[in-house]
């Protein structure tokens, strides 16, 4: 498989989402193993859109701890109690949270300074129990909207659709 990433910076959102989608569901077809799932994604996302970081927080304690999985980018911190940060918010109220300005959000971690922006949303698996998050961060201000959260949040539906 010689696969490239589209670069997809200049593409509307909403369009760009829709052939992320169909791509990774392309790479995924016959995959049930989610650090490959999460690998594939947080490569695509990150690449297609220049982000600063792009991975997951796998839920290793339910309720309590979040660790790092598959990412792209510089460092990021290993483990985030629920509750604490972006990430940890995400995971304690289920919910994507988008945070237009990390310096104004209580309680955000950094992990990489020049990071400005970003948006966490929750990964379900089939049972609809919450496995993990799905942390992007952006160097600019107010990076993500609506559609960042509807497209993101439509890719990672993948890990509640794989697996019999
Ligand atoms: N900023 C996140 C921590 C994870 S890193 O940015 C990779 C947070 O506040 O949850």
């Amino acid at each position: 498989m010689a696969e490239t990433i589209p670069d997809l910076r200049s593409v509307p959102r909403a369009r760009a989402y829709a052939e992320l989608k169909e791509y990774s569901d392309a790479i995924l077809d016959g995959v049930d193993d989610d650090v490959t799932g999460m690998a594939t994604v947080a490569a695509l996302v990150h690449h297609a859109f220049g982000h600063l970081w792009t991975g997951f927080y796998r839920v290793v304690v339910p309720g309590k701890l979040l660790r790092v999985g598959p990412y792209q980018g510089s460092l990021g911190c290993l483990d985030i109690t629920f509750g604490r940060g972006v990430c940890g918010t995400a995971a304690a109220e289920e919910k994507t949270v988008i945070v237009p300005d990390v310096e104004k959000f209580p309680g955000h971690i950094t992990c990489d300074a020049r990071s400005r922006s970003e948006i966490v949303v929750p990964v379900f698996d089939r049972k609809g129990d919450l496995i993990a998050v799905f942390d992007v961060d952006s160097d600019r201000l107010d990076a993500f909207k609506a559609d960042d959260q509807q497209g993101l949040e439509r890719l990672v539906s993948w890990f509640a659709t794989t697996k019999q």
